[in-house]
């Protein structure tokens, strides 16, 4: 497995960090895969009790640009391990823990969407500038935001493109705790650790009961892909990416 996801168990708790630093973690298709093939290999282990999904000094900086360009020119469809990833985390009954410090952007943003708890540090900054870039919101966060935000912030966040910081995704119900930014992983592993001391079958009824079953989340996935498909291919999304790659700073 590349190394720019490392997957590593610690009894019942399985962490999956994302490992690009240098990228700031822009997420790449074997990114997704590794990332997918760690969820999904979980479920099938009854050892692991709760995965915990860690990034940093900066979180995640969304999709690789470079590869939206690429999808763009090859047609648009969204490339399949994404897809991989984002049916991951709908379908997974694991609990599901993030540790968030410095930029989430994107998909960054949008996967939390799917955590059960999230420790974020007084640093992040959570956004979703797809409109802006041209694209449109993905991960069914066009269904999950508004009902855990409300419409007004989900609009501002998810159309409008404007940030959050750490308190304000805390009380948008993004967040549940926000720590030092070296105080994250901490708290986020102990997290995690206690969601797995408690009775394991209590824990999966309890989380699917409140779930209820994936389909709505994944026909949704499915439609944004579809629409996202055609904006990739838009004059504005390419011209967005390509003003990214060739940006001078
Ligand atoms: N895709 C590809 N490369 C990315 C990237 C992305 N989504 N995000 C960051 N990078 C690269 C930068 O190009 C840069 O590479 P370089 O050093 O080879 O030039 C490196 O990561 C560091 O990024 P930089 O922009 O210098 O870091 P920063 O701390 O100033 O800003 C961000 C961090 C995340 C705010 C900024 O990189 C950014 O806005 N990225 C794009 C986010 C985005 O629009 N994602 C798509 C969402 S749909």
């Amino acid at each position: 497995m590349s190394d720019l996801v490392i997957v590593a168990d610690d009894g019942p708790v399985r962490l999956i960090r994302m490992n690009r630093p240098e990228k700031k973690n822009a997420l790449t298709l074997p990114m997704y895969d590794a990332m997918a093939a760690a969820i999904e290999s979980a479920g099938a282990n009854p050892a692991l009790r709760c995965l915990l999904i860690a990034g940093g000094p900066a979180f995640c900086a969304g999709n690789d640009i470079g590869d939206f360009m690429k999808m763009a020119i090859e047609g648009g469809a969204l490339g399949a391990p994404i897809l991989r990833f984002l049916y991951a985390l709908a379908r997974t009954e694991k609990p599901l823990v993030a540790a968030v410090r410095g930029d989430a952007v994107g998909v960054g943003t949008t996967m939390l969407m799917h955590c059960d708890h999230v420790v974020a540090g007084s640093d992040a900054r959570f956004s979703t500038p797809f409109v802006g870039l041209g694209l449109l919101p993905e991960a069914a966060s066009s269904l999950i935001a508004p009902r855990l935000m409300g419409q007004a912030r989900a609009f501002s966040l998810l159309v409008m493109g404007r940030p959050m910081n750490a308190e304000e995704a805390k009380s948008a119900g993004l967040v549940n705790t926000v720590a030092a930014p070296e105080d994250v992983e901490a708290e986020a592993t102990n997290a995690a650790r206690a969601i797995a001391a408690l009775p394991p079958q209590g824990v999966l009824t309890a989380r699917r009961l409140m779930r209820g079953a994936p389909d709505e989340i994944i026909a949704r996935i499915d439609e944004e892909a579809a629409l996202f498909k055609e904006r990739l291919q838009s004059a504005e999304a390419r011209a967005a990416f390509e003003a990214f790659l060739t940006r001078k700073r």
